[in-house]
C-alpha cells in the first residue's frame, strides 16, 4: 500500500491532491517551485519568472456556485464571478481551513522523477528536487503530477510569414499583465480564445485601435444569462445533458447555432465559426459592444507581415501596427519525467481516463488537472485526485497482469 506521496505543484490541482491524500491517510509532500500557493492564480506584476499567471483584470468564467471544491463553498459575500484576487483569497482560505501549508515545500523545483530499480515490485519513485541551488533526493510510494496545462507559451511564429521583418513590438499573452504601455498604439491581437477576447476588450479602452484576428471564430457567451442568472447555472441542466446524449450531433449543432445567434448574430460581427471547424466558446460580455462601437475590429487570419503592416486572408491590409500580441494559448510538458513516460504523458491518449499512464507496471503515478472542462476545473481535479489517491491506497488491485482494467481502448 502506498504511503508517501509526492505532489508536484501547489496550484488548484496540487491543493486538491494534498487534501485528498490526507482524506485517505496518505502522507503528502508538495513541491512548489514558486514561493506561494495558487499556481497561475497568484498575480504578479511581471512575468520574469517565466510562469503563466493571470493578468490583473481577469475575472473567473465559471460562477462561484459551480466552481468551488466540494466541501468548501465560497463565502456568501463573494460575488458570483470574481476577480483573480478574490479567487486566490478563496484558495488561501481553503489552505488555511484544511491546514495544508505545512505539507508544501516552496521554492522547490522537481528536477527528476524516475522509477526505482525495484519499481515492478514496489511501485516506488526517486524524486530529485532543488531548493535554492541545493539538491535533495527522496523515495516516494506514489507521485501526483499537478504542474498544469499552461506551462509554456505557444508562439507559432513559423505560421506567420514575414513576422521576423516586423519592426514593432511582439509579445505572447503570458507577458501581458495590464493595458499600461499600450496607450495610443495600434495593436493586433492574434487568436480568439478567452485571453484574446479579454485582452482586445481591455486594450480597446486605451489603445488607438485594436484589431482581433481569428482563424475560426467563436461562439461568445455572456456571464449574465436568461433572467439575469449566471450562464453556467442556466445551461447545467439534466435535461440538456440528456438531449446532448440522445440527439445526433448535426441536430445539436443546428440547435446550438440557432440559440447562439439569437442573442448575437455572430456572422454580422465577424465571429462566426468557419465551416468545417470545431465550434469553440469564449466567455466575454463586452466584445460585441466593442465591435459595435468600432474600438475592436475583427479580422481574418494573417497571411503575412511586412515591417509595419499585416496582410490578411481576405486581402485587407492594416498599416502602421505598433504591437502584435499572440494570444495563441499554451503547451504543456513534463520535463522531469524520463522517456518513454515523458512522451506518453504528453499525448493524452495514453493516459487512462486522462489520469494514469497506461504502460506502467504499477499505477503509482497520476496526472491531475490535464483536462479541459465546460465547467470549473476545481471539481474535475478534485474527482481525479480522489480517485487517484484511492487507487494508490489499494494499488495491488490494479496491477495490469491481474485484470483487464488497463484497457487502452477505454482511454479517453
Ligand atoms: C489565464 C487563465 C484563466 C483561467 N481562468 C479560469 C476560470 O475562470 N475558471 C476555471 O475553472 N479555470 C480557469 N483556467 C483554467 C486553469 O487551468 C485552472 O483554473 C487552474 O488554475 C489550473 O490549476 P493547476 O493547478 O492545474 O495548474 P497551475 O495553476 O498552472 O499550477 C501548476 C503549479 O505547478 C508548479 N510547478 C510546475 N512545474 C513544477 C516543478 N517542476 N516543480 C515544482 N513545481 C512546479 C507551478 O509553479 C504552479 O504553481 C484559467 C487558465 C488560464 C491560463
Ligand atoms: N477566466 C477567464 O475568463 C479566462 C481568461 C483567459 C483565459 N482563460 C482560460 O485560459 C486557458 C487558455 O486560454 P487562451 O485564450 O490563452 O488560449 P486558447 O484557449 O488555447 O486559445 C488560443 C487561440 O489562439 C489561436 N491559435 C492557436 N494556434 C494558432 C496558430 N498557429 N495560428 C493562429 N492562431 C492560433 C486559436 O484561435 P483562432 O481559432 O481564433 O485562431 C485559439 O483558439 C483556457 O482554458 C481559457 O478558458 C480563462
Amino acid at each position: 500500500m502506498a504511503r508517501r506521496v509526492a505532489v508536484i505543484g501547489a496550484g488548484v490541482s496540487g491543493l486538491s491532491s494534498i487534501k485528498c491524500c490526507l482524506d485517505e491517510d496518505l502522507e503528502p509532500t508538495c513541491f512548489e517551485r514558486s514561493n506561494d500557493i495558487g499556481g497561475l492564480w497568484k498575480f504578479t506584476e511581471t512575468s520574469k519568472d517565466g510562469m503563466t499567471r493571470v493578468y490583473r483584470s481577469l475575472v473567473t468564467n465559471v460562477c462561484k456556485e459551480m466552481s468551488c471544491y466540494s466541501d468548501f463553498p465560497f463565502q456568501e459575500d463573494y460575488p458570483n464571478y470574481m476577480n483573480q484576487g478574490k479567487f486566490w483569497d478563496y484558495l488561501q482560505e481553503f489552505v488555511e481551513h484544511f491546514d495544508l501549508l505545512k505539507y508544501i515545500r516552496f521554492r522547490t523545483t522537481v528536477c527528476s522523477v524516475t522509477k526505482r530499480p525495484d519499481f515492478s515490485e514496489t511501485g516506488q519513485w526517486d524524486v530529485v528536487t532543488e531548493t535554492e541551488g541545493k539538491r535533495d533526493r527522496g523515495v516516494f510510494d506514489a507521485v501526483m503530477v499537478c504542474t498544469g496545462h499552461f506551462l509554456n507559451p505557444h508562439l507559432p511564429l513559423e505560421s506567420f510569414p514575414g513576422i521576423h521583418k516586423f519592426k514593432g513590438q511582439i509579445l505572447h499573452s503570458q507577458e501581458y499583465k495590464s493595458p499600461e504601455g499600450f496607450q495610443g498604439k495600434r495593436v493586433l491581437v492574434i487568436g480568439l480564445g478567452n485571453t484574446g477576447g479579454d485582452v482586445a476588450v481591455e486594450l480597446s479602452r486605451t489603445a488607438a485601435q485594436v484589431l482581433l484576428s481569428t482563424r475560426t471564430g467563436a461562439w461568445v457567451i455572456h456571464r449574465c444569462s436568461n433572467g439575469g442568472y449566471p450562464y453556467n447555472m442556466v445551461i447545467t441542466r439534466r435535461y440538456l445533458n440528456f438531449m446532448a446524449q440522445v440527439l445526433p450531433s448535426c441536430v445539436l449543432n443546428w440547435i446550438q447555432e440557432r440559440q447562439m445567434n439569437k442573442r448575437l448574430n455572430h456572422e454580422n460581427y465577424g465571429l462566426s465559426i468557419t465551416k468545417g471547424r470545431k465550434p469553440k466558446f469564449i466567455v466575454n460580455d463586452e466584445l460585441p459592444i466593442c465591435i459595435l462601437c468600432g474600438t475592436v475590429t475583427m479580422k481574418t487570419s494573417v497571411k503575412e507581415f511586412t515591417e509595419t503592416s499585416a496582410v490578411f486572408e481576405d486581402g485587407t491590409v492594416e498599416e502602421n501596427l505598433d504591437v502584435v500580441i499572440f494570444t495563441t494559448g499554451y503547451t504543456f510538458s513534463f520535463p522531469f519525467l524520463e522517456e518513454p513516460l515523458k512522451s506518453l504523458c504528453t499525448k493524452k491518449i495514453f493516459l487512462y481516463k486522462q489520469v494514469f499512464p497506461s504502460n506502467l507496471e504499477r499505477a503509482t503515478l497520476a496526472i491531475i488537472g490535464l483536462i479541459s472542462l465546460k465547467g470549473s476545473i476545481l471539481s474535475g481535479t478534485e474527482l481525479q485526485a480522489r480517485w487517484a489517491t484511492r487507487v494508490f491506497k489499494e494499488v495491488e488491485l490494479y496491477i495490469p497482469s491481474k485484470g483487464s482494467y488497463w484497457n487502452n481502448a477505454d482511454c479517453e
